[in-house]
């Protein structure tokens, strides 16, 4: 059987997007793909427990004193632990802190995120809520390699969600999460299969034959 691609998640509460990634392995929907490692700048995090749950191991590691970054002599341990867990790919899963370049220069091009708007459309926090202040008729979720942007990295996939007449914030965010739950596994399985090739900003998904070919 062929290598399985070992990902790292970074989490920061609830961990619902990690649970799918989980669940998805478990039922073989994501064959090629197995968790080395959970950790949380929050050590009451939902996450943290939901993967102890799966078995997996999982790390609060203190974040310093900032509250949108990891300190850099945290950010070294965040990596460290990666590293040592033969993490391939990060993806950050509800982490609610900015990467700086070193973290990024530790994975190039093998950190993913997943966002619950049409990105370039309402980056940053309360997307959700940000999308129904604004009026769109129609957001949805992202999933973008990370870059030093805020949301702004290559985009691997998109799925619209209709904002209903009578939406809140919370039922909009419950539908987006649905689709969340369902596109960042499509995406790190295209990763897994090396399908994803980044050209530029696009990010090209290669069919089966190509990725025989390359
Ligand atoms: C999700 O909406 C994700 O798009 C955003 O943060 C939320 C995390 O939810 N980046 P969960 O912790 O995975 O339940």
């Amino acid at each position: 059987m062929a290598k399985k691609l070992i990902i790292g998640v970074l989490a920061s509460g609830r961990g619902t997007n990690l649970q799918a990634i989980i669940d998805n392995i478990k039922s073989g929907k994501l064959p090629n793909v197995e968790i080395g490692c959970v950790i949380s700048d929050n050590p009451d995090a939902k996450a943290l427990e939901r993967a102890r749950r799966a078995g997996i191991p999982a790390y609060y590691i203190y974040p310093g004193k900032k509250r949108t970054v990891l300190d850099p002599e945290q950010e070294e341990k965040y990596i460290e632990t990666l590293k040592k867990h033969g993490v391939e790919l990060v993806c950050l899963a509800g982490f609610m802190r900015i990467l700086k370049k070193k973290f990024l220069d530790a994975f190039p091009n093998r950190i993913m995120n997943i966002h619950p708007a049409l990105l370039p459309a309402f980056p940053g926090l309360n997307a959700q809520k940000q999308a129904l202040e604004y009026g769109v008729k129609v957001s949805g979720a992202t999933v973008h390699f990370v870059d030093e942007g805020i949301d702004t990295g290559p985009i691997i996939l998109q799925e619209a969600v209709k904002v209903e007449e009578d939406d809140t914030v919370e039922t909009l965010a419950d539908r987006i999460l649905k689709v969340e739950h369902k596109i960042y596994s499509e995406a790190i399985r295209l990763f897994a299969e090396g399908r994803l090739k980044i050209e530029g900003r696009r990010v090209r998904i290669l069919s089966g034959d190509e990725v025989d070919k390359t």
